[in-house]
């Protein structure tokens, strides 16, 4: 279990001058390593940063929240925002539960945003504004992942309404990559973003001392990918895509393999100029 850390360092001429971890992907299961909690904690805590932004993939499926397991995890975020202010966006796992060997809809996050706080924020399709920063947490539907597996072209327009009237320094918290590749020259307002940051590809499974952006598989199983991991140029702003705390989810049953990938933790520092 080691820590891939990666650091962006982006330049900005509005006045900024923060430091964000960037982590995703973390798949909080029945039985989870805690070790691994604990490691990220530290490895987080050794970096200071201004924010942790978490972008989706909390969990792996909803069963783990109908179980005492869930308070070692829900603790794990209560300590994290004791120190840090911790914005948090959903991915696709944080919204399914397994019925009858398939995965179907669940919207209940309840559990979630129970542990709101002024320092823990859940941004589900919701803007956090803070010091000239606007936080935007934009969640792709069901639908989206799971019935047209990330095929479907779309105008995003609550991802516009978002964005609309926002000055200052936006940042956009999606968890899949993916959509704003393929969408974002039709996406209204798009140019106003500064920076996207995403999650969901587990670094195209991938180890990270490979160069580029490619990976070996996408979320949605098509073989050598582009675009998956690192930082991938969309117009005038960068996606900066975490590889993920774990690349192997429970329903691989290799988890066991985690260790070998390590955990990704990205540093963004973003500075005036
Ligand atoms: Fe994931």
């Amino acid at each position: 279990m080691h820590l891939d850390k990666k650091v962006y360092n982006i330049d900005t001429y509005k006045d900024i001058n923060i430091k964000i971890v960037q982590i995703s992907d973390i798949h909080f299961s029945i039985g989870y390593k805690l070790k691994r909690l604990h490691k990220l904690f530290d490895d987080i805590d050794n970096i200071k940063p201004d924010y942790v932004c978490i972008v989706g993939d909390l969990i792996d499926e909803y069963d783990v929240v109908e179980t005492d397991y869930i308070n070692y995890f829900k603790d794990w975020l209560k300590l994290l925002s004791y120190k840090y202010k911790v914005i948090i966006s959903l991915g696709n796992h944080d919204f399914i539960v397994k019925t009858n060997g398939h995965y179907v809809e669940n919207s209940n996050i309840d559990w979630l945003l129970k542990l709101r706080s002024k320092n823990l924020i859940i941004l589900d399709n919701d803007v956090y504004s803070e010091n000239g920063i606007n936080f935007m947490g934009y969640n792709p539907d069901f639908e989206y992942y799971y019935t047209y597996k990330e095929k479907k072209f779309l105008k995003c327009k609550e991802l516009s309404k978002l964005i609309n009237g926002h000055t200052g320094y936006n940042i956009l918290m999606v968890h899949t990559p993916i959509l704003i590749e393929k969408n974002y020259k039709d996406i209204e307002g798009f140019n106003l973003i500064d920076l996207v940051i995403s999650g969901h590809t587990h670094g195209g499974m991938i180890p990270s001392y490979f160069p580029g952006n490619f990976g070996l598989v996408s979320p949605v199983n098509t073989l050598f990918p582009r675009g998956v991991r690192g930082m991938v140029r969309c117009g005038k702003c960068d996606i900066i895509i975490s590889s993920g705390v774990v690349k192997l989810s429970r329903k691989s049953k290799i988890t066991v393999l985690n260790d070998f990938y390590g955990y990704n933790i990205n540093v963004i520092n973003i500075k005036k100029v």
